[in-house]
C-alpha cells in the first residue's frame, strides 16, 4: 500500500494558514490533515468548514482529510463535504448512528474513516469495516497537538492490520498523534500507511528536511 504523509495543520501558524499549507505541500506533504475540535467532545476548539473552504478557494489541491473530534457529527459531515473535504473521519462514540454517518460521508463522495481513541476497542469496527475506506488510530488522546505517542498503540495497529488482512478488504490505516522521525518506521512496520504529524513537522526548522527524513524512514529498503 502506498504511504502518505499527512501534516496536521493544528500546529501550523494560523495567521498564515494558506502559506503554511503551501509550504508543507512544497515540502512533500501528500494529504492535509484538518483537526476539528468542538470544546464538547474534546476540551479544545479549532476550525470549521469555512476555513476548509477558504483553503480550497485559495488553491489547495491536495486531499483535505477532516478529522472530526465533535459530537454530533452529521451536520458537520455535510458542511465539510460541501466545503471541499476529500476524506472525513469521526469517532463512533460521538454519533448516535454510526452506519448512518458513514453512509452520509460516502453519499457525499468522500472517503469515510472511523477514528478510534487510545482506549476504544477495535470491535467498534464490527459491522462497519466493509463500508469504510480507512481507520484512524489515535496514538494520543484527542484534543491537543504535541503529546507523546502512546506505546501500546503499536500492538493495536498490528491487530487492526490483521483484521483487515483477514477480511480481504482494502481499508487503509491512518495513525495520528506523537509521530516523528524517530518512531515512524515502527508505526509503518506495524501496518499503517497514512501518517499524521503536526508538531514534528510544523515545529521543525525545515519542513522539507523533516518530511524527507520521514519518507526515508518508511521507504522499503
Ligand atoms: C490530536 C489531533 C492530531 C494532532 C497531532 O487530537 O487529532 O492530529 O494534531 O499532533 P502531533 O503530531 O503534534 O501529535
Ligand atoms: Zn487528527
Amino acid at each position: 500500500m502506498k504511504n502518505f504523509i499527512a501534516p496536521s495543520i493544528l500546529s501550523a501558524n494560523f495567521a498564515e494558514l494558506g502559506k503554511e499549507v503551501d509550504n508543507v505541500i512544497l515540502a512533500g506533504a501528500d494529504i492535509i490533515h484538518f483537526d476539528v475540535m468542538d470544546n464538547h467532545y474534546v476540551p479544545n476548539l479549532t476550525i470549521g468548514p469555512q476555513v476548509c473552504k477558504s483553503l480550497v478557494d485559495y488553491g489547495v489541491k491536495k486531499p483535505i482529510d477532516v478529522h472530526l473530534m465533535t459530537s454530533p457529527v452529521d451536520e458537520l459531515i455535510t458542511q465539510f463535504s460541501d466545503a471541499g473535504a476529500s476524506m472525513i473521519s469521526f469517532h463512533p462514540e460521538a454519533t448516535q448512528h454510526v452506519d448512518r454517518s458513514v453512509e452520509l460521508i460516502k453519499n457525499k463522495g468522500c472517503k469515510a474513516g472511523i477514528a478510534l481513541n487510545p482506549a476504544s476497542p477495535l470491535s467498534l469496527l464490527d459491522h462497519v469495516l466493509e463500508k469504510i475506506d480507512f481507520i484512524l488510530i489515535m496514538s494520543v488522546n484527542p484534543g491537543y497537538g504535541g503529546q507523546k505517542f502512546i506505546a501500546n498503540s503499536l500492538e493495536k495497529i498490528k491487530r487492526c492490520k490483521e483484521i483487515i488482512s483477514n477480511s480481504g478488504l482494502d481499508v487503509e490505516i491512518e495513525v495520528d498523534g506523537g509521530i516523528g522521525i524517530n518512531n515512524i518506521k515502527k508505526i509503518k512496520e506495524s501496518g499503517a500507511n497514512i501518517f499524521v504529524a503536526g508538531s514534528a513537522i510544523f515545529n521543525s526548522d525545515n519542513y522539507e528536511d523533516t518530511i524527507k527524513k520521514m519518507k526515508q524512514e518508511i521507504s522499503a529498503e
